[in-house]
């Protein structure tokens, strides 16, 4: 097996939790107001300041460099969706939660560690690029949202064909020179990068039910 394959099934269980998130399950079955989803895209605000940061201060790194995409960054659009929900006061109305701070947290502190970059950069970026595409579709059937605000943290226009992109990005991961147990530390990493999420999500879910 390549290591994108072997992490791809080390981590698929990981993957189907934070897929069965509850919050997950509420939005797509269209039982959360716009405000309610919005509470997910500020997360992602900050989640992806921390994220595009670290991808920022790696571009001249010989190995993490290779999975920087200035083409993925996502703040504009997360920026473009917070003002088409919120408002031009977004700014005033979002915050970090406790779970969003401690991904942060964790990505700040792995950022030196190209494994550690990777780990989180693969977690979000190839849920966005895959699972992500479905998200939105659903999304624009709920919401109404059009390419312009609302749900442009999922369209990567600069990225060309997605599936073309995720094959190139697997054919970095295997490129890269890990032996056994350096695999397995990534594969460890991207374990409680899903953890992580999930938790963001599951604390989304108690805030919506809490504020209902
Ligand atoms: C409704 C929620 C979700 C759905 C329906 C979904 C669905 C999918 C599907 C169908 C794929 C495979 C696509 C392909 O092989 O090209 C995929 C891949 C992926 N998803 Fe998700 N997903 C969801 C949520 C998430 C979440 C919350 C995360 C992480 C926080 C995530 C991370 C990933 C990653 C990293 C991959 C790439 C796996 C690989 O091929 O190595 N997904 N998702």
């Amino acid at each position: 097996m390549t290591f994108s394959e072997t992490l791809r099934a080390a981590t698929w269980s990981d993957h189907e939790s934070a897929e069965g998130e509850s919050y997950l399950k509420e939005l797509m079955s269209g039982r959360l107001s716009a405000e309610e989803y919005g509470e997910m895209v500020a997360q992602h605000y900050f989640c992806y300041l921390a994220l595009d940061g670290a991808a920022k201060r790696l571009a001249g790194d010989p190995v993490s460099g290779g999975f920087v995409f200035p083409e993925l960054y996502r703040e504009e659009a997360l920026v473009r969706d917070l003002e088409t929900i919120y408002g031009s006061g977004w700014r005033e109305r979002v915050s970090p939660s406790k779970s969003t701070r401690t991904l942060m947290a964790r990505i700040e502190q792995v950022a030196d560690w190209p494994g550690g970059y990777i780990a989180h950069h693969y977690t979000r970026y190839m849920g966005d690029l895959s699972g992500g595409q479905f998200i939105r579709m659903e999304l624009q059937k709920i919401y109404g949202y059009q390419k312009g605000g609302g749900v442009d943290f999922y369209f990567f226009d600069e990225v060309g064909s997605l599936p073309r992109f995720k094959n190139e990005y697997r054919a970095r991961l295997d490129a890269l020179d890990l032996d056994e147990a350096a695999q397995q530390r990534v594969i460890r990493e991207v374990k409680l990068a899903y953890q992580l999420n999930t938790e963001v999500l599951t604390e989304l879910l108690h805030t919506v039910r809490a504020a209902a």
